[in-house]
Protein backbone atom coordinates (compact mmCIF):
# COMPACT_ATOMS: atom_id res chain seq x y z
CA UNK A 1 0.00 0.00 0.00
CA UNK A 2 1.26 3.51 -0.89
CA UNK A 3 1.41 6.96 0.87
CA UNK A 4 -1.36 7.66 -1.88
CA UNK A 5 -3.92 5.16 -0.44
CA UNK A 6 -3.45 5.83 3.26
CA UNK A 7 -4.67 9.50 3.27
CA UNK A 8 -7.38 8.99 6.35
CA UNK A 9 -8.28 12.61 5.62
CA UNK A 10 -10.97 13.64 3.32
CA UNK A 11 -10.19 16.52 0.64
CA UNK A 12 -11.65 19.14 2.93
CA UNK A 13 -9.34 17.86 5.79
CA UNK A 14 -12.50 15.88 7.52
CA UNK A 15 -11.86 12.50 8.70
CA UNK A 16 -12.59 9.89 6.11
CA UNK A 17 -15.49 7.74 5.95
CA UNK A 18 -15.09 4.50 3.68
CA UNK A 19 -17.03 4.55 0.50
CA UNK A 20 -19.10 1.36 1.94
CA UNK A 21 -20.02 3.57 5.36
CA UNK A 22 -20.86 6.66 2.88
CA UNK A 23 -23.14 4.61 0.32
CA UNK A 24 -23.78 1.60 1.91
CA UNK A 25 -23.10 -2.11 1.34
CA UNK A 26 -25.50 -3.67 -1.57
CA UNK A 27 -26.33 -7.70 -1.44
CA UNK A 28 -24.38 -9.72 -4.23
CA UNK A 29 -26.70 -9.73 -7.05
CA UNK A 30 -28.55 -13.14 -8.45
CA UNK A 31 -26.04 -14.15 -11.27
CA UNK A 32 -28.80 -16.43 -13.37
CA UNK A 33 -29.15 -16.52 -17.20
CA UNK A 34 -32.83 -15.85 -16.94
CA UNK A 35 -34.88 -15.20 -20.02
CA UNK A 36 -35.24 -11.49 -18.98
CA UNK A 37 -31.79 -11.45 -18.84
CA UNK A 38 -31.20 -12.67 -22.08
CA UNK A 39 -33.58 -10.58 -23.43
CA UNK A 40 -32.65 -7.40 -21.97
CA UNK A 41 -29.02 -7.53 -23.32
CA UNK A 42 -29.70 -9.01 -26.40
CA UNK A 43 -28.72 -5.23 -28.09
CA UNK A 44 -25.68 -4.57 -26.08
CA UNK A 45 -24.81 -8.89 -27.78
CA UNK A 46 -25.07 -7.24 -31.20
CA UNK A 47 -22.23 -4.67 -29.85
CA UNK A 48 -19.37 -7.52 -28.92
CA UNK A 49 -20.39 -10.49 -30.84
CA UNK A 50 -17.46 -10.61 -33.51
CA UNK A 51 -15.99 -11.05 -30.01
CA UNK A 52 -17.94 -13.14 -27.82
CA UNK A 53 -19.07 -16.92 -29.12
CA UNK A 54 -23.13 -16.68 -28.41
CA UNK A 55 -22.17 -19.99 -26.26
CA UNK A 56 -20.12 -17.57 -23.89
CA UNK A 57 -22.86 -14.72 -24.00
CA UNK A 58 -24.87 -16.69 -20.88
CA UNK A 59 -21.76 -16.08 -18.83
CA UNK A 60 -20.82 -12.68 -19.24
CA UNK A 61 -24.93 -11.16 -19.98
CA UNK A 62 -25.75 -11.42 -15.89
CA UNK A 63 -22.71 -10.07 -14.85
CA UNK A 64 -23.44 -6.55 -17.14
CA UNK A 65 -27.48 -6.65 -16.54
CA UNK A 66 -26.18 -6.33 -12.87
CA UNK A 67 -23.78 -4.25 -13.05
CA UNK A 68 -26.23 -1.74 -15.59
CA UNK A 69 -28.76 -2.21 -13.04
CA UNK A 70 -26.34 -1.73 -9.85
CA UNK A 71 -24.84 1.81 -11.57
CA UNK A 72 -27.91 3.31 -12.37
CA UNK A 73 -29.27 2.43 -8.56
CA UNK A 74 -26.41 4.18 -6.89
CA UNK A 75 -25.65 7.00 -9.80
CA UNK A 76 -22.76 6.17 -10.25
CA UNK A 77 -20.98 6.71 -13.83
CA UNK A 78 -18.35 4.07 -15.43
CA UNK A 79 -15.29 5.87 -17.46
CA UNK A 80 -13.13 2.79 -19.83
CA UNK A 81 -9.86 3.32 -21.27
CA UNK A 82 -9.92 2.10 -24.77
CA UNK A 83 -7.75 -0.92 -23.69
CA UNK A 84 -10.82 -2.21 -21.59
CA UNK A 85 -12.01 -5.78 -23.02
CA UNK A 86 -15.13 -5.43 -25.78
CA UNK A 87 -17.61 -6.79 -22.77
CA UNK A 88 -16.48 -4.15 -20.88
CA UNK A 89 -16.31 -0.79 -23.25
CA UNK A 90 -19.14 -1.92 -25.36
CA UNK A 91 -21.55 -2.83 -22.61
CA UNK A 92 -21.13 -1.74 -19.19
CA UNK A 93 -18.93 2.04 -19.93
CA UNK A 94 -20.83 5.02 -19.77
CA UNK A 95 -17.89 6.81 -21.50
CA UNK A 96 -15.07 5.55 -23.54
CA UNK A 97 -11.47 6.98 -24.73
CA UNK A 98 -7.86 7.69 -24.35
CA UNK A 99 -5.91 9.28 -21.41
CA UNK A 100 -6.69 12.92 -21.97
CA UNK A 101 -10.59 12.03 -23.07
CA UNK A 102 -10.88 10.38 -19.99
CA UNK A 103 -9.01 13.36 -17.50
CA UNK A 104 -11.25 16.02 -19.42
CA UNK A 105 -14.67 13.53 -19.40
CA UNK A 106 -13.70 13.28 -15.43
CA UNK A 107 -14.26 16.79 -14.50
CA UNK A 108 -17.69 16.90 -15.99
CA UNK A 109 -18.80 14.37 -14.32
CA UNK A 110 -22.05 14.63 -12.87
CA UNK A 111 -22.22 11.60 -10.71
CA UNK A 112 -21.39 11.20 -7.34
CA UNK A 113 -19.49 8.30 -8.31
CA UNK A 114 -17.25 7.24 -10.74
CA UNK A 115 -15.94 3.26 -11.32
CA UNK A 116 -12.53 3.74 -13.10
CA UNK A 117 -12.09 1.02 -15.28
CA UNK A 118 -8.66 1.41 -16.86
CA UNK A 119 -5.06 1.90 -14.27
CA UNK A 120 -4.77 3.63 -11.16
CA UNK A 121 -2.99 6.58 -12.16
CA UNK A 122 -6.25 7.24 -14.61
CA UNK A 123 -8.12 6.63 -11.44
CA UNK A 124 -6.05 9.12 -9.39
CA UNK A 125 -6.56 11.65 -12.56
CA UNK A 126 -10.28 11.55 -12.07
CA UNK A 127 -10.02 11.64 -8.23
CA UNK A 128 -7.60 14.71 -8.75
CA UNK A 129 -10.16 16.47 -11.04
CA UNK A 130 -13.07 15.39 -8.72
CA UNK A 131 -11.74 15.77 -4.90
CA UNK A 132 -15.42 15.81 -3.67
CA UNK A 133 -16.27 12.71 -5.41
CA UNK A 134 -16.20 9.12 -5.17
CA UNK A 135 -13.63 7.39 -7.45
CA UNK A 136 -13.46 3.44 -7.37
CA UNK A 137 -11.05 1.38 -9.36
CA UNK A 138 -12.23 -2.36 -9.38
CA UNK A 139 -8.86 -3.64 -8.81
CA UNK A 140 -6.44 -1.13 -6.88
CA UNK A 141 -3.47 -3.41 -8.17
CA UNK A 142 -3.70 -2.26 -11.79
CA UNK A 143 -0.53 -0.23 -11.93
CA UNK A 144 1.89 0.78 -14.87
CA UNK A 145 5.75 0.62 -15.46
CA UNK A 146 6.04 4.00 -16.39
CA UNK A 147 3.96 5.02 -13.60
CA UNK A 148 6.59 2.80 -11.28
CA UNK A 149 9.41 3.98 -12.82
CA UNK A 150 9.97 7.27 -10.85
CA UNK A 151 9.07 9.00 -7.81
CA UNK A 152 8.07 12.58 -6.74
CA UNK A 153 12.00 12.63 -4.89
CA UNK A 154 13.29 11.63 -8.48
CA UNK A 155 11.43 14.67 -10.00
CA UNK A 156 12.57 17.04 -7.23
CA UNK A 157 16.48 15.86 -7.98
CA UNK A 158 16.33 16.37 -11.78
CA UNK A 159 15.04 19.93 -10.63
CA UNK A 160 17.59 20.61 -8.20
CA UNK A 161 20.38 19.42 -10.53
CA UNK A 162 18.71 21.39 -13.97
CA UNK A 163 17.27 24.66 -12.24
CA UNK A 164 14.71 26.40 -14.51
CA UNK A 165 14.15 23.58 -16.70
CA UNK A 166 10.29 22.98 -17.44
CA UNK A 167 9.15 19.60 -16.12
CA UNK A 168 6.40 17.74 -18.65
CA UNK A 169 5.12 14.46 -16.76
CA UNK A 170 3.30 12.31 -18.79
CA UNK A 171 -0.07 11.65 -17.16
CA UNK A 172 1.27 7.89 -16.70
CA UNK A 173 2.50 8.77 -13.28
CA UNK A 174 1.47 8.91 -9.70
CA UNK A 175 -0.09 12.22 -8.03
CA UNK A 176 3.25 12.46 -5.95
CA UNK A 177 4.96 12.83 -9.36
CA UNK A 178 2.19 14.70 -10.84
CA UNK A 179 2.75 17.22 -7.57
CA UNK A 180 6.30 17.88 -8.66
CA UNK A 181 5.70 19.02 -12.15
CA UNK A 182 5.02 22.05 -14.42
CA UNK A 183 2.10 20.36 -16.81
CA UNK A 184 0.97 17.33 -17.54
CA UNK A 185 0.63 15.78 -20.71
CA UNK A 186 -0.69 12.76 -22.95
CA UNK A 187 0.52 11.17 -25.87
CA UNK A 188 -2.48 13.22 -27.68
CA UNK A 189 -1.14 16.93 -26.38
CA UNK A 190 2.67 16.18 -25.76
CA UNK A 191 4.29 17.80 -28.43
CA UNK A 192 2.09 20.99 -28.13
CA UNK A 193 2.54 21.41 -24.47
CA UNK A 194 6.42 20.68 -25.14
CA UNK A 195 6.21 23.61 -27.60
CA UNK A 196 3.88 25.86 -25.07
CA UNK A 197 7.42 26.80 -22.84
CA UNK A 198 9.76 29.87 -23.84
CA UNK A 199 12.42 28.03 -22.43
CA UNK A 200 15.04 25.74 -25.05
CA UNK A 201 15.36 23.08 -22.60
CA UNK A 202 11.84 21.18 -21.50
CA UNK A 203 12.05 17.99 -19.08
CA UNK A 204 9.69 15.25 -20.88
CA UNK A 205 9.33 12.49 -18.45
CA UNK A 206 9.02 9.52 -17.70
CA UNK A 207 8.69 7.64 -20.91
CA UNK A 208 12.07 7.60 -22.54
CA UNK A 209 10.45 6.67 -26.45
CA UNK A 210 7.85 9.34 -25.91
CA UNK A 211 10.15 11.51 -25.45
CA UNK A 212 12.46 10.70 -28.27
CA UNK A 213 9.62 10.75 -30.44
CA UNK A 214 8.52 14.32 -29.28
CA UNK A 215 12.41 15.33 -29.59
CA UNK A 216 11.81 14.28 -32.93
CA UNK A 217 8.95 16.89 -34.00
CA UNK A 218 10.78 19.75 -32.40
CA UNK A 219 13.72 22.01 -32.18
CA UNK A 220 13.84 22.13 -28.40
CA UNK A 221 16.40 20.19 -26.41
CA UNK A 222 14.02 17.08 -24.62
CA UNK A 223 15.64 16.00 -21.31
CA UNK A 224 13.97 12.43 -20.21
CA UNK A 225 13.85 10.00 -17.93
CA UNK A 226 14.55 5.63 -18.44
CA UNK A 227 10.98 4.40 -17.99
CA UNK A 228 9.70 2.73 -20.54
CA UNK A 229 5.47 0.67 -21.33
CA UNK A 230 6.39 -2.73 -20.52
CA UNK A 231 3.65 -3.00 -23.55
CA UNK A 232 5.22 -1.40 -26.22
CA UNK A 233 8.08 -1.58 -25.65
CA UNK A 234 8.20 -5.54 -27.04
CA UNK A 235 7.30 -4.29 -30.74
CA UNK A 236 10.49 -4.33 -32.89
CA UNK A 237 10.64 -2.54 -36.34
CA UNK A 238 11.85 -5.94 -37.53
CA UNK A 239 8.79 -7.02 -36.86
CA UNK A 240 6.62 -4.88 -38.25
CA UNK A 241 9.07 -4.73 -41.34
CA UNK A 242 8.36 -8.26 -41.61
CA UNK A 243 4.72 -8.11 -42.03
CA UNK A 244 5.42 -4.80 -44.32
CA UNK A 245 7.53 -7.10 -46.66
CA UNK A 246 4.87 -9.63 -46.68
CA UNK A 247 1.54 -7.37 -47.41
CA UNK A 248 2.91 -4.11 -49.09
CA UNK A 249 -0.75 -2.50 -49.27
CA UNK A 250 -1.01 -3.04 -45.02
CA UNK A 251 -1.04 0.66 -42.90
CA UNK A 252 0.75 0.45 -39.67
CA UNK A 253 -0.38 2.68 -36.99
CA UNK A 254 1.87 2.80 -33.48
CA UNK A 255 1.55 4.24 -30.36
CA UNK A 256 4.22 6.84 -29.56
CA UNK A 257 4.98 4.55 -26.08
CA UNK A 258 6.63 2.26 -29.18
CA UNK A 259 10.69 3.05 -29.52
CA UNK A 260 11.42 5.70 -32.06
CA UNK A 261 12.30 2.73 -34.97
CA UNK A 262 9.29 0.92 -34.16
CA UNK A 263 7.53 4.52 -34.92
CA UNK A 264 9.59 5.08 -38.23
CA UNK A 265 8.60 2.24 -39.66
CA UNK A 266 4.88 3.21 -39.12
CA UNK A 267 2.24 5.06 -41.44
CA UNK A 268 0.72 7.24 -38.37
CA UNK A 269 1.58 7.67 -34.39
CA UNK A 270 -0.87 9.17 -32.16
CA UNK A 271 -2.33 8.52 -29.11
CA UNK A 272 -5.23 5.50 -28.63
CA UNK A 273 -8.14 8.13 -29.64
CA UNK A 274 -5.96 9.61 -32.41
CA UNK A 275 -5.01 5.88 -33.45
CA UNK A 276 -9.35 4.97 -33.23
CA UNK A 277 -9.99 8.14 -35.66
CA UNK A 278 -7.35 7.23 -38.46
CA UNK A 279 -8.71 4.29 -38.45
CA UNK A 280 -12.19 5.23 -38.83
CA UNK A 281 -11.50 8.02 -41.31
CA UNK A 282 -8.66 7.04 -43.69
CA UNK A 283 -10.73 3.21 -43.99
CA UNK A 284 -7.77 1.61 -44.81
CA UNK A 285 -8.27 -1.79 -46.04
CA UNK A 286 -5.75 -3.60 -44.06
CA UNK A 287 -4.31 -2.10 -40.56
CA UNK A 288 -1.95 -3.66 -38.31
CA UNK A 289 -2.46 -1.53 -35.00
CA UNK A 290 0.92 -1.32 -32.49
CA UNK A 291 -0.60 -1.12 -29.14
CA UNK A 292 -2.16 -2.92 -26.28
CA UNK A 293 -4.67 -6.31 -28.18
CA UNK A 294 -8.19 -5.04 -27.04
CA UNK A 295 -7.76 -1.80 -29.13
CA UNK A 296 -8.37 -3.34 -32.15
CA UNK A 297 -11.39 -5.51 -31.11
CA UNK A 298 -12.94 -2.23 -29.91
CA UNK A 299 -12.76 -0.59 -32.48
CA UNK A 300 -13.40 -3.47 -35.07
CA UNK A 301 -16.93 -3.75 -34.63
CA UNK A 302 -17.26 0.15 -35.95
CA UNK A 303 -14.79 0.16 -39.14
CA UNK A 304 -16.48 -2.22 -41.31
CA UNK A 305 -14.40 -2.81 -44.18
CA UNK A 306 -11.34 -2.28 -41.91
CA UNK A 307 -9.12 -5.50 -41.78
CA UNK A 308 -7.38 -5.76 -38.29
CA UNK A 309 -3.88 -7.39 -38.13
CA UNK A 310 -3.14 -8.30 -34.66
CA UNK A 311 0.53 -8.73 -33.35
CA UNK A 312 -1.06 -7.42 -30.26
CA UNK A 313 0.34 -7.20 -26.71
CA UNK A 314 -1.75 -7.39 -23.77
CA UNK A 315 -1.24 -5.02 -20.74
CA UNK A 316 -1.10 -6.90 -17.40
CA UNK A 317 -2.45 -4.13 -15.46
CA UNK A 318 -5.57 -3.30 -17.83
CA UNK A 319 -6.63 -7.12 -17.62
CA UNK A 320 -6.99 -7.22 -13.81
CA UNK A 321 -10.65 -5.03 -14.72
CA UNK A 322 -12.96 -7.44 -15.17
CA UNK A 323 -16.70 -7.60 -15.25
CA UNK A 324 -17.05 -9.41 -11.58
CA UNK A 325 -14.78 -7.05 -10.51
CA UNK A 326 -16.74 -4.32 -11.67
CA UNK A 327 -19.74 -5.74 -10.26
CA UNK A 328 -17.85 -6.16 -6.49
CA UNK A 329 -16.67 -2.32 -6.98
CA UNK A 330 -20.54 -1.55 -7.31
CA UNK A 331 -21.62 -3.68 -4.52
CA UNK A 332 -19.02 -3.22 -1.70
CA UNK A 333 -18.31 0.32 -3.34
CA UNK A 334 -14.63 -0.41 -3.16
CA UNK A 335 -11.42 -0.15 -4.01
CA UNK A 336 -11.83 3.72 -3.09
CA UNK A 337 -9.30 5.94 -4.43
CA UNK A 338 -7.89 8.54 -1.64
CA UNK A 339 -4.72 10.99 -2.40
CA UNK A 340 -3.21 12.63 0.43
CA UNK A 341 -4.06 16.14 0.71
CA UNK A 342 -0.46 17.40 0.95
CA UNK A 343 0.13 16.60 -2.32
CA UNK A 344 -3.30 16.42 -3.83
CA UNK A 345 -3.25 20.18 -4.55
CA UNK A 346 0.01 20.82 -6.69
CA UNK A 347 -1.09 17.49 -8.37
CA UNK A 348 -4.18 19.08 -9.62
CA UNK A 349 -2.83 21.96 -10.70
CA UNK A 350 -0.74 20.18 -13.16
CA UNK A 351 -3.53 18.74 -14.87
CA UNK A 352 -5.77 21.41 -14.99
CA UNK A 353 -3.03 23.17 -16.89
CA UNK A 354 -3.02 20.58 -19.54
CA UNK A 355 -6.73 19.99 -19.41
CA UNK A 356 -7.54 24.19 -19.86
CA UNK A 357 -4.61 23.89 -22.60
CA UNK A 358 -6.82 22.61 -24.88
CA UNK A 359 -9.78 24.28 -24.23
P1 LIG B 1 -3.45 7.04 -24.38
O1 LIG B 1 -3.30 8.35 -23.70
O2 LIG B 1 -3.03 7.07 -25.81
O3 LIG B 1 -4.81 6.48 -24.18
O4 LIG B 1 -2.41 6.02 -23.73
C1 LIG B 1 -2.49 5.58 -22.42
C2 LIG B 1 -1.67 4.39 -22.21
O5 LIG B 1 -1.53 3.92 -21.12
C3 LIG B 1 -1.05 3.80 -23.39
O6 LIG B 1 -0.26 2.75 -23.02
FE1 LIG C 1 1.10 1.53 -18.58
FE2 LIG C 1 1.85 0.49 -20.89
FE3 LIG C 1 -0.20 -0.59 -19.59
FE4 LIG C 1 -0.44 1.82 -20.77
S1 LIG C 1 -0.12 -0.13 -21.76
S2 LIG C 1 -1.12 1.26 -18.71
S3 LIG C 1 1.62 2.66 -20.44
S4 LIG C 1 1.94 -0.52 -18.88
Amino acid sequence: MNMLQMADKNWDGKPMESAAERFGLREMPDLTYTPAVARETAPLYERVKMHIPEIEWPVFAPYIHAINRLKKERGAVILAHNYQTPEIFHCVADIGGDSLQLAREAGNVDAEIIVQCGVHFMAETSKLLNPEKTVLIPDMRAGCSLSESITGADVRRLKAANPGVPVVTYVNTSADVKAETDICCTSSNALAIVESFKEDTVFCIPDEYLAMNIAKQTSKKILTWKGHCEVHERFTAAELLAYKEADPGIQIIGHPECHPDVIAVCDFSGSTAQMINYVKDERPPRVLLVTECSMASNIESEAPGVEFIKPCNLCPHMKRITLPKILESLVYMKEEVTIDPAIADRARLAVERMVNLGK
